[in-house]
Order: structure tokens, then sequence, then C-alpha cells
């Protein structure tokens, strides 16, 4: 084969397979009889070897050695072994430094919208380093801190019963979604699974009694469909006669989450006293006077006056 042949073979210029061969780094091309090169099967073996040898990043001093001892009339075996296992581990070493490099960029490209960029990480930085000084704050750990929450009533058809619960943990999505984090272990979540309505009944000192007793015994082992007056809606759900503001709701999604059943809810209804409405037919509060609930405490708390219109004291604010 000529040397142009075996330049187009394997991609490597005429010039260059000169260069290789001059400095040792392909053993002795044969010729032919008119003293040109002429590359037989075992010198493409050579070559696409050393290809191989370059591409693992040896060095072209290792390789021109490796190719004199495998050239040699001497037994160099165990040499040339070395030599294997040095490009071997270097290649091994080069790869992991990689496959750190690359699961660095998976996980950025993973979690590239919750990630700060180097300039915010720096003002982090900064900021953190200032606040070791200064901060008297106490770090609590990962405590729940979002209390005062509204302290409201669950109740749903639980095996053709009403059963009620006392319910802290809960909150607002977007504009039309409310959410219920209730313990899997519960009663009524059976029901709610079930039949996917129930009523969230807004909690007032005036029956916080009844309240605080639905939290504290379970359906499971106690009636409690006879703890409150109560009226059945369109859904099925039923609705607690004492709440001045009851909410009927049908479950969309259940976000679970370890030992929870979050149930999503849309609001089909919601029905208020009119004692709790002020004289543009609006809910007002200062009259409902829900009642809150904190955890750390364990305890109920009042909700007290108007303070400010929304968006009226900011405006004094540059
Ligand atoms: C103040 C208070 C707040 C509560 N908040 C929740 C809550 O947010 N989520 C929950 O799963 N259980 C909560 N509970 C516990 C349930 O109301 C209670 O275990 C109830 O007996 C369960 O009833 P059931 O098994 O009939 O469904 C709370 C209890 C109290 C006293």
């Amino acid at each position: 084969m000529t040397i142009k042949e075996v330049s187009e073979r394997t991609g490597i210029s005429i010039d260059n397979l000169r260069y290789y061969e001059r400095i040792g780094l392909i053993p002795p091309i044969p010729r032919n009889k008119s003293g040109i090169r002429d590359y037989d099967e075992i010198a493409i073996h050579w070559i696409t070897f050393v290809l191989k040898f370059k591409k693992a990043g040896a060095s072209l001093e290792a390789i021109i050695e490796y190719i004199k001892l495998a050239t040699s009339e001497q037994d160099s075996k165990e040499a040339r072994r070395a030599i294997l296992f040095e490009i071997q581990e270097d290649l091994h070493n080069r790869i992991d430094k990689l496959t750190a490099c690359l699961e660095m960029i998976d996980y950025k490209i993973e979690n590239f919208d919750n990630l700060c960029d180097p300039i915010t990480q720096k003002m982090i930085e900064e900021w953190k380093s200032k606040k070791e000084g200064n901060s008297m704050k106490k770090d609590l750990g990962s405590v729940l801190g979002l209390y005062p929450t509204p302290l409201v009533v669950v109740g749903a058809m639980v095996n053709g019963k009403a059963n009620w619960l006392l319910v802290g943990h809960l909150g607002i999505m977007g504009h039309d979604h409310i959410m219920v984090s209730l313990s899997k272990s519960h009663y009524t979540n059976q029901g709610i699974k079930e039949t996917k309505a129930l009523s969230v009944n807004i909690v007032d000192e005036s029956w916080l009694d009844k309240a605080d007793y639905v939290g504290c015994v379970s359906g499971n082992k106690t009636d409690k469909s006879n703890v409150f007056r109560f009226y059945i809606g369109e859904t099925g759900a039923p609705m607690i006669e004492e709440a001045k503001l009851s909410m009927e709701c049908t479950v969309t999604d259940n976000y679970e989450t370890n030992g929870f059943d979050n149930f999503i809810l849309e609001i089909s209804h919601t029905f208020a006293e009119e004692s709790i409405l002020n004289e543009v037919g609006k809910i007002d509060y200062e009259k409902l006077k829900p009642i809150l609930f904190e955890m750390p405490n364990y305890t109920y708390l009042k909700t007290g006056e108007t303070i400010a219109k929304c968006m009226a004291l900011g405006k004094n604010i540059e």
C-alpha cells in the first residue's frame, strides 16, 4: 500500500507519516524494489496502535520507547507491560477527573433554575462573613416558623358519617386553590380520598372548644358525627352550622410528602353568615375574628384590629 493510500485510510498526512517513522514513533516501513515505502498490514496495525496511544495521552517518548522495545530482538515483555500500566493508570486518573467535571455539569444543568450565579454567590459569602461578626440572632435550625396560621375544622363523610378534624397546617395556592396538610394516619383522609369532597370551616372563639375536641380524638375510635350541627353541600361535604365561614371544596390533587397527604382543593362555594359581612357584602375579618394557631408553644391566638389598609403604609417610604 502506498503512503498516499495509508494517509487516506488513517487520516494522517503524508508528511506526518514520514515524520513518525523518522523519529521512531512507528517502526521502519518495508520498501519495494525501487526503495519506495510499501505499507503492509503489520505497518497499518502499528500506525493504528500508535494513534490510540496518542489519543490516550501517552507521551511521544513513552510510545517511541514502546515501539523500540517491541521491535528489538530481545525479550522486552515486562518492560512493555510496565509502560502499558503507566499509560493505563494515567488514563484512569484523567477519566476520573473528567467524570467529576461531567457530574458537576450534570448537576448544574439539572439545578440550573435554582443555582446562584457566581456574583450572587460572592455576595452571599461576603454577607455570611459579615453576619458572623454582627448578628445576635440564634439559629434554631430548620424549625417551622410560618405561624400563626388560620385554624380550621375540616369535615368529610367517612363511611357514611360526618367526621371532623382540626387543622392548622394549610395554605393558599394562587388565587383559586387552597391546601390542607393531613397526616396519613388520620381517619378523615379515608373519606376525603373516597368522596373527593370536604369542607374547610374557619374556627372562631365561639366554638373553639368543640374545634379543640375534634383535634383531640380520632374518628377511628370515637364517633364525632354529632359534635356539630351540619348541613350537606352540593358536593356531599358536611358543613358546620356553628362556623360563620365555611368553604365547600373538592380535591384536585394530593401532593404527598413523608407521612402526609397534602390535599390541593378547589373551592366550589363559600358560605358566610350575614353577621360577618360588611356593608358592601365582603367578609369582615374584624367581625369574624378567626382563631390562629401556632405550633411551637401549641397555643391558639386571637386576631386583632385593623392596622392599616394594604399598600397605604408603604407609600411613605421612598
Ligand atoms: C391545634 C391542633 C392543630 C392540628 N393541626 C393538624 C394539622 O394541620 N394536620 C393534621 O394532620 N392534624 C392536625 N391536628 C391533629 C388532628 O386534628 C387530630 O389528630 C384528629 O384527632 C384527627 O382526627 P381523625 O383521625 O378523626 O381524622 C391538629 C390538632 C390540634 C389540636
